[in-house]
């Protein structure tokens, strides 16, 4: 199969030594550029068949580096190729929903990145359209394909038996871009990139929980499963954001999660988890990275932990392999499908009324978009 892929780069007016000395995450991290564009290299059953952007410099430089087939500019155009089977949409969170319809309309199965969407009517429009379709929609929300939180997933589903609590966090590092620089490409930017208006960063409330709840909160749902409500509180200090959220499960577990950014110490992701028949500690590393998360699960009955090891951290790849093999199986999305990609969104928007009100909310009440 054939893989097209949307490229994006940032434009960043700050230097980035700059901001880690004021210790505020701007976050500068390109994802086709530090992976889309690779995985699809290296994946065993997809091909990167053509590389989109409106930027001519992007998509020259990505092209001589990635050697698709085919270059775009104009996304309709490449919409209109009869080569391609699927799309990657790696643009900015609001391009998303659009970006996603008319590659359905198109009549493409898509991966967009996460969140699908900002608000919840404009992702369940896309929920009604990938419903009347016979299309694949998966959302990346990657570390559903972290071998170490699938062995934890294996677990609940099949030996742990009740689950009484989570407790998860995702604390983003101050010291992120020394690692990220270290390990990443070297990242090109171009004054040409199509962006929404305005400053995506100019309401860090509403960036941080976009860009970072939303794999906190799908990693809990992917765990514990469906969210009825959260009661939520954010301290803000020193430049830094912290939620505590409670979570009602409707499995009945008792649920707490904690998104911190940033922290001042490293990298700071994991969970606990306690079951009728074991428990589970997870540490999850800053995933560029790619190292699998260390999972370890306590099995009652034996009175054993055991650990995967995981050697295979490409949680990116992994995501694509995933996807390209359900369409080629013909089967559901192993990753997270439109329904996560709502119920995550519908729960940010929980969590930032309630910061607002100091009461309970109930996910299905609300409305509007995470802001
Ligand atoms: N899964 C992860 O770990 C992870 C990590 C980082 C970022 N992300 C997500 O990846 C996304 C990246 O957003 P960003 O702000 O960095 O992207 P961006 O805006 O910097 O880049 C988008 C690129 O796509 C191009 N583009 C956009 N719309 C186009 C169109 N209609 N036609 C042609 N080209 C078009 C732009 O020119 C730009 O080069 C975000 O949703 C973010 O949440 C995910």
């Amino acid at each position: 199969m054939s893989i097209f892929t949307i490229c994006y780069f940032t434009l960043l007016f700050i230097p980035e030594v700059f901001s880690r000395r004021i210790k505020q995450i701007e976050c500068f991290s390109p994802i086709a550029q530090a992976t889309h564009f690779e995985s699809a290299n290296k994946a065993k059953n997809a091909r990167l068949y053509a590389i989109c952007d409106i930027a001519a410099d992007l998509r020259e430089r990505m092209a001589s580096t990635y050697n698709p087939d085919i270059t775009y500019a104009d996304y309709d155009e490449m919409l209109a190729d009869p080569n391609l089977d699927a799309v990657v949409i790696a643009t900015s969170d609001s391009f998303h929903v659009p970006a996603s319809i008319a590659a359905l309309n198109a009549g493409k199965h898509v991966l967009v990145e996460k969140p699908v969407g900002i608000s919840v009517e404009e992702t369940e429009e896309l929920q009604r359209i990938v419903n009347d379709s016979n299309l694949l929609l998966q959302v990346g929300h990657m570390k559903r394909f972290d071998a170490g939180l699938q062995s934890a997933k294996d677990f609940i589903t099949q030996d742990m038996g009740e689950m009484l609590a989570l407790k998860a966090w995702y604390c983003d590092s101050t010291h992120r871009y020394l690692v990220t620089d270290a390990v990443q490409p070297l990242m090109i930017k171009s004054e040409n990139a199509k962006r929404p208006p305005g400053d995506p960063k100019a309401d860090l409330e509403r960036y941080y929980m976009l860009t970072h709840g939303s794999h906190l909160v799908d990693t809990a749902r992917y765990l514990a499963g469906d969210i009825i409500e959260v009661r939520a509180r954010l301290n803000k200090q020193f430049g830094a954001y912290s939620w505590f959220v409670d979570v009602t499960f409707a499995n009945g577990a008792n649920g707490h999660l904690d998104l911190t950014v940033a922290v001042r110490m490293d990298w700071h992701e994991g969970l606990q988890i306690y079951g009728e028949n074991g428990s589970i500690v997870a540490k999850t590393y800053n995933p560029w990275l790619y190292k699998s998360s260390d999972v370890d699960i306590f099995h009652e009955d034996t009175g054993t932990t055991s650990r995967v090891l995981g050697a295979d951290g490409h949680f990116y790849r992994r995501q694509l392999e995933g996807f390209a093999e359900a369409i080629q199986n013909g089967t559901p999305v192993s990753g997270a499908d439109i329904s996560d990609g709502v119920a995550s969104v519908r729960c940010m928007v929980a969590i930032i009324q309630s910061v607002k009100t100091g009461k309970p909310t109930r996910l299905s009440d609300v409305t509007g978009a995470v802001k």
